[in-house]
């Protein structure tokens, strides 16, 4: 069951949405050589809490942190290190809150200093690739028109897109149904009806699209090593079409 959300409950998700899109600003704007991904995640948890908001991720089945900061092979669900970032590497900021009720979640990646063009194209890419994704949100449209959007450009640049794992429904929960691939053939699965609130979030990579999750449970990289970018906003389905719940108030990268 899809749940369709009140517009009461909508402006309550914009106020959980709007803390995330500003604290991955603020976690975005500290990234440079040498801070680690531990510095990110304290700095997000005191932002997060300082907002009388809590992580969404932290303890949800275990996982240890506030932000899941994915480096360069790492695809998602990266646990913060104290290993320092450096210049040409690449990071993805996942984060999640709740407040009044209502979840939040979204993701960016960053380039770390100087990164080589092809990486700034990976980038470019996977953010356009949500855009276009997001462009399908409309009454009476279809689920799977978003992956198939998202697909299409992903691969017309010559990369990948990960199968493995999904975007979702978001409310009250962190993960509602449906499941949104970021794949796959137009015109299939639910109808988007007023009311419903997705997280949508491809998660693309350089060489081949295939994932394998580490030791630790949770961290996903990509099989052949290559480096994979993931971006997620939180949106809306209104009347007027998309209301993205999750833009940033001040740019990133
Ligand atoms: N944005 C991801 C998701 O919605 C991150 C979840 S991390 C977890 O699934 F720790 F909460 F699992
Ligand atoms: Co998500």
């Amino acid at each position: 069951m899809i749940v369709c959300k009140s517009p009461a409950e909508i402006e309550r998700m914009r106020a959980s949405n709007g803390l995330v899109a500003q604290v991955l600003a603020e976690l975005a704007a500290m990234v440079a050589p040498g801070v680690s991904t531990l510095d990110l995640d304290a700095a997000a948890e005191k932002s997060v809490r300082a907002a009388g908001a809590e992580p969404a991720f932290k303890g949800y089945r275990g996982y240890p942190a506030t932000l899941c900061a994915s480096v360069n092979d790492q695809v998602v669900h990266g646990i913060p290190s104290k290993r320092p970032l450096a210049s040409g590497d690449i990071v993805s900021l996942d984060m999640g809150v709740k407040l009044n009720g209502f979840y939040g979640d979204s993701a960016v990646t960053v380039a770390v200093g100087q990164v080589a063009d092809e990486v700034k194209t990976l980038l470019r890419v996977t953010e356009e690739a949500l855009e276009k994704g997001i462009s399908q949100v409309r009454v009476g449209g279809r689920i799977s028109d978003i992956g198939h959007a998202i697909q299409k450009h992903v691969e017309a640049h010559g990369f990948t897109v990960v199968r493995e794992f999904v975007g979702h429904g978001i409310g009250a929960a962190l993960h509602e149904e449906p499941q949104i691939a970021n794949y796959g053939e137009p015109g299939r699965g639910p109808r988007l009806a007023e009311g419903m609130t997705l997280a949508i979030e491809p998660m693309v990579n350089m060489g081949k699209p295939s994932v394998k999750v580490l030791a630790d449970g949770w961290t996903a990289v990509t099989r052949d090593g290559s480096l994979s970018a993931h971006f997620e906003h939180t949106v809306a389905v209104t009347k007027n079409g998309p209301l993205v719940m999750t833009l940033r108030p001040t740019p990133v990268g």
